[in-house]
């Protein structure tokens, strides 16, 4: 709109400001400070949300000949459109070239020998794109479409940080060779986009990308955390206190809505799935799970202390070691980061919180015993979090918690009056 059409809107304004409710005032007003004002913010999308490029080499060894068709040929586009696989028939190779391998020696995963991988995109808002088509947009992009309709502009003051979803992120004190360049890359765009604008930088990350974005801040170091970050704005985080979701994620492809595969084969699916580090991040910690049965057999039931024997049992039993070495000691680390945090979470949904396979048939559909929390987090996890953050007296006076009734995890960033009450929280760290 020109602005000489404005003028006379904005004379009123202040007036029709004076009637309006206190909240929708502000947003008003927020709204039409000029984009100078705006604090930049990087967005983390979920699981899947990333794309994914790989290249081959010669030390690849194909399980069928055909899968190393790309061998020597350049980069090429792995996880990025779904639709392409079954148009290509490369849902097989797929899934064999996204595995990953523990490597007991660095304690760290890797691709197969040979697959080289990397995310394309990174720096731009645009870089995460939900692949199954059939989904609402859950990656981020109404809240993108709202911050741009605040004069947000992507690559000025609105960028992304896309990562390897198929790592989890490390805490301060473990190695990973994959967030390890993630971090630093993430820490320049941090100081570039803060830099250009002589402004504190707000990081926003929905459900993985929240765990992303936390790990993230923790890793830094304090100095470049106060000088850099404005506000943590976590949307449903995946945290390490764990949620019953993701064990039921170990055990059923139909589960992993993230993660749209165009194929009936399950356990190929699952196959590739369970050779992620996800796939065994987040599952119920005993701090906060303590003795409570989470995967119920007419045999024994297994707790938060038996997630190792539990894993065996699902025939995972080489998930033992990484999530012995890699996951365990992420649930004993509670390190608040020390910048303001808002934490925004969906409840009163009906979420798993015990898995019934009464016979001891893993393969079968467990039932399902419901408690509360956003449909795939339960609320005791979101808490357990919340009362961590806040025993530690600093990061008390900088902790808000948000909760919306009858939101459910991905809702938090599809459904309008979510994004709205999403984006408002957004506005209210700019201008804290
Ligand atoms: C994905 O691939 C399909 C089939 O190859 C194509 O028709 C479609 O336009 C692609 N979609 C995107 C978003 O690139
Ligand atoms: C498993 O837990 C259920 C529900 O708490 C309980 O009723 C049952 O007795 C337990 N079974 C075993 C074998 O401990």
């Amino acid at each position: 709109m020109a602005l000489a059409a404005m003028t006379p809107l904005l004379r009123l304004l202040p007036l029709l400001l004076l009637l309006l409710h206190p909240s929708l005032r502000e947003y008003l007003t927020v709204s039409r400070r000029p984009n100078g004002e705006l604090h930049p913010i990087v967005l983390l999308a979920g699981q899947g949300c990333s794309d994914l490029e790989a290249r081959l080499t010669e030390a690849y060894r194909p399980s069928i000949p055909r899968c190393g068709a790309m061998k020597g040929k350049g980069w090429f586009s792995l996880w990025g459109n779904a639709s392409d696989l079954l148009a290509h028939d490369y849902v097989q190779c797929f899934e064999e070239q996204m595995r990953l391998v523990y490597d007991p020696a660095a304690n760290d995963y890797r691709n197969l020998p040979g697959v080289e991988t990397r995310v394309p995109k990174f720096g731009s808002a645009r870089g995460f794109r939900d692949k199954n088509p059939s989904h609402p947009k859950r990656c981020n992009d109404h809240v993108r479409e709202a911050l741009e309709g605040l004069g947000y502009r992507d690559g000025d003051t609105l960028f992304g940080a896309p990562y390897d979803w198929r790592y989890a992120p490390p805490i301060p004190s473990q190695s990973s060779r994959a967030y390890s360049h993630y971090f630093r890359q993430f820490k320049e765009l941090v100081e570039a986009a803060s830099k250009k604008h002589h402004k504190k930088v707000i990081i926003f990350g929905h459900s993985y990308g929240g765990m992303v974005a936390l790990e993230f801040v923790r890793n830094m170091p304090p100095a470049w955390r106060n000088r850099y970050i404005k506000h943590l704005i976590l949307a449903a985080p995946t945290l390490s206190t764990g949620f019953v979701y993701q064990v039921y994620g170990l055990r059923s492809a139909g589960s992993l809505q993230a993660i749209y595969v165009p194929t009936t084969d399950d356990s190929s699916v699952m196959m590739m799935w369970s050779s992620f580090e996800i796939a065994i991040a987040s599952l119920p910690s005993p701090s906060v799970w303590g003795h409570e049965p989470i995967v119920i057999t007419e045999q024994r039931n297994y707790s938060a202390y038996d997630m190792e024997d539990l894993l065996a049992a699902f025939g995972l039993a080489d998930s033992v070691e990484p999530f012995r070495r890699r996951m365990v000691p992420k649930m004993l680390c509670s390190k608040a980061p020390m910048v303001p945090i808002t934490l925004i979470n969906g409840v009163d949904n009906m979420t798993p919180r015990q898995l019934v396979f009464w016979d001891g048939d893993y393969n079968a559909s467990p039932e399902i015993v419901y408690g509360d929390g956003d449909g795939g987090i339960n609320l005791i996890s979101m808490t357990a979090f919340e009362a961590d953050m806040c025993q530690q007296p600093r990061q008390k006076q900088q902790f808000k918690s948000v909760k919306i009734p009858k939101v459910g995890h991905t809702e938090l960033v599809t459904d309008a009056r979510a994004v709205k009450e999403v984006v408002e929280e957004i506005l209210e760290a700019n201008r804290l």
